[in-house]
């Protein structure tokens, strides 16, 4: 078991790493806790909230919407939720996200805790204070970063996490190590190619993440450099949703190591490297899109006009740096990586 502390703007948010989730019993009062979770997780593990009180939503990106805040809003105005309440969020990156923004805007701020379910959200999702929802054809378009009070991993929830959503966290576990420790990437590797437990890597990609948020916790510089290999990613998941997030972004990063190797950053063989590893666990899906699509996607997404698009980079393996890339030579290198495949 570890503690990880989040310093943030309003205190510190400590993430409790490898700790069962029944550890969390004595730390709340169950006549002011409500738990939130989706279908799935409610089928699977319904005997862990005891006699706890649990609002369930549905599963899947279509339940991130407004519409589902508004279900938790009532139920937290039934049962007379006020801020002496917490909102326990148990589930992926999809029940954190909303459940962390319901607690967020309930009464101007109710205490929530989060236990995320899926690798993805225990590296990722619900770490740095990000929720929201999304809106209209955006994701993730509203929404608040506030930490919450605290997080607490049990990795014992993966024995039940499908192959393809243990994939999604593992994409994002390479990016913590690319952008940022490339001992932590080679540990990573290793223990994809050896079968090894990952619970002490999932903790050191907290850590990563932690370190990341804590130096710009609202986002204007360093903590960009997290959305590596996002930009192509994202418009990869609008041109084909069969793809899984974390396929989309694995694509894109190896368009990112690329294009970091174009820029005269990277040798060759590291962004061959980079590909490498994402193809042997089969994380490279093949796509049908061309070059042309993927920019005109990413170029239409863009909140305003212009030539160029601000793109993480890596400096070398394990450093990451934001560029202004025009689109033209994005282009070029897309069209070089999608005929790899
Ligand atoms: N807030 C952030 O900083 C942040 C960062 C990354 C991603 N996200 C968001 O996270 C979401 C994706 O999260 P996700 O990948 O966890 O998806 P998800 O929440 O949809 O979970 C994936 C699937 O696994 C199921 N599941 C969850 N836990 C399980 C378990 N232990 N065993 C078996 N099945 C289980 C879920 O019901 C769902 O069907 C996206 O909406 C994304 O925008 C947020
Ligand atoms: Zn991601």
């Amino acid at each position: 078991m570890k503690k990880i502390p989040l310093h943030h703007r309003d205190g510190i948010c400590d993430i409790h790493c490898g700790e069962p989730f029944a550890a969390l019993v004595p730390r709340i009062d169950p006549r002011r806790t409500l738990i939130v979770t989706d279908t799935v997780v409610q089928q699977l593990y319904a005997p862990l909230f005891g006699c706890l009180p649990v609002v369930t939503v549905g599963q899947g990106e279509a339940i991130k919407t407004l519409e589902t805040v508004e279900i938790l809003y009532r139920a937290f105005l039934d049962r007379g939720v006020d801020r002496s309440w917490r909102v326990v969020a148990v589930g992926g990156g999809i029940v954190c996200d909303i459940a962390a923004y319901a607690a967020a805007s309930w009464m101007r701020g109710v205490r929530c805790i989060l236990v995320p379910t899926t690798l993805l959200a225990m590296v990722d999702a619900a770490i740095g204070g990000k929720n929201g929802v999304n809106y209209h054809r955006f994701k993730n378009l509203v929404g608040t970063i506030r930490q919450p009070d605290e997080v607490l991993i049990d990795p014992t929830f993966l024995k039940t996490l499908p192959r393809r959503e243990m994939l999604c966290g593992l994409a994002e576990m390479f990016k913590h190590g690319l952008i940022a420790d490339a001992g932590y990437l080679q540990e990573v590797e290793q223990a994809v190619a050896t079968g090894a437990p990952i619970d002490e890597l999932i903790d050191r990609s907290v850590e990563i993440k932690v370190s990341i948020v804590a130096q710009d916790e609202t986002e204007t510089g360093l903590r960009r450099i997290l959305n590596f290999g996002h930009t192509v990613g994202h418009a990869l998941e609008k041109l084909d949703p069969t793809l899984a997030h974390g396929e989309a972004v694995a694509v894109g990063m190896a368009v990112a190591a690329e294009l970091s190797h174009r820029r005269g950053y990277i040798t060759k063989a590291d962004a061959d490297r980079v590909r490498a590893i994402l193809a042997a666990t089969d994380l490279l899906a093949t796509t049908a899109h061309r070059a042309g699509d993927i920019a005109a996607t990413m170029r239409a997404d863009k909140k305003k006009s212009g030539d160029t698009l601000a793109f993480v980079l890596l400096k070398k393996i394990g450093e990451a740096v934001v560029v202004d890339i025009p689109f033209t030579e994005l282009e070029v290198t897309l069209a070089t990586v999608c005929q790899h495949r």
